[in-house]
């Protein structure tokens, strides 16, 4: 299983990812930090496409995204071939996302969710296998246009 993943956030997760940076490192995960590094306000954008530009190109199998509400992050990052970033507040649908979706980039919003939650949501997001079969076709599907 491959170890490695990437991670960013704008200011408004900055402290949540910090925080899940320790817990992927205690889960024996090589973590890179795409920013953002301080609390200063930025543009989550930056962020965003900095890691959905590394999944979608192959660089890293999985990535997770964090902002405010998980909202702006999910929307940029899906706009890249291949990303299919989910975003969960709960266990069902961080589940599904994997069993159904093989979602790569795990998205959350660090003023929606507390800290122990977002480490359960991320915990069972690394964990769940995604189940194929008759969910390969629709996954392969979402990458059609029109
Ligand atoms: C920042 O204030 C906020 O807009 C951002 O973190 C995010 O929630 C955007 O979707």
């Amino acid at each position: 299983m491959d170890k490695r993943i990437i991670i960013g956030s704008d200011h408004a997760a900055f402290e949540l990812k910090e925080k899940i940076k320790d817990q992927l490192s205690d889960l024996g995960y090589e973590v890179e930090d795409a920013g953002t590094y301080t609390t200063d306000s930025v543009n989550y954008a930056d962020f965003g496409k900095k890691v959905a530009k590394a999944v979608s190109g192959g660089t890293y199998g999985r990535g997770i995204l964090l902002c405010g509400t998980g909202l702006g992050m999910s929307i940029q990052a899906n706009r890249y071939k291949g990303v299919r970033a989910a975003l969960c507040s709960d266990i069902f649908s961080v589940r599904m996302s994997r069993r159904h979706n093989d979602a790569n980039i795990l998205v959350m919003g660090g003023r929606v969710v507390g800290d122990i939650l977002a480490f359960e949501l991320v915990k069972e997001w690394l964990d769940t296998p995604f189940e194929g079969g008759r969910h390969l076709d629709r996954i392969r599907t979402l990458d059609e246009i029109g």
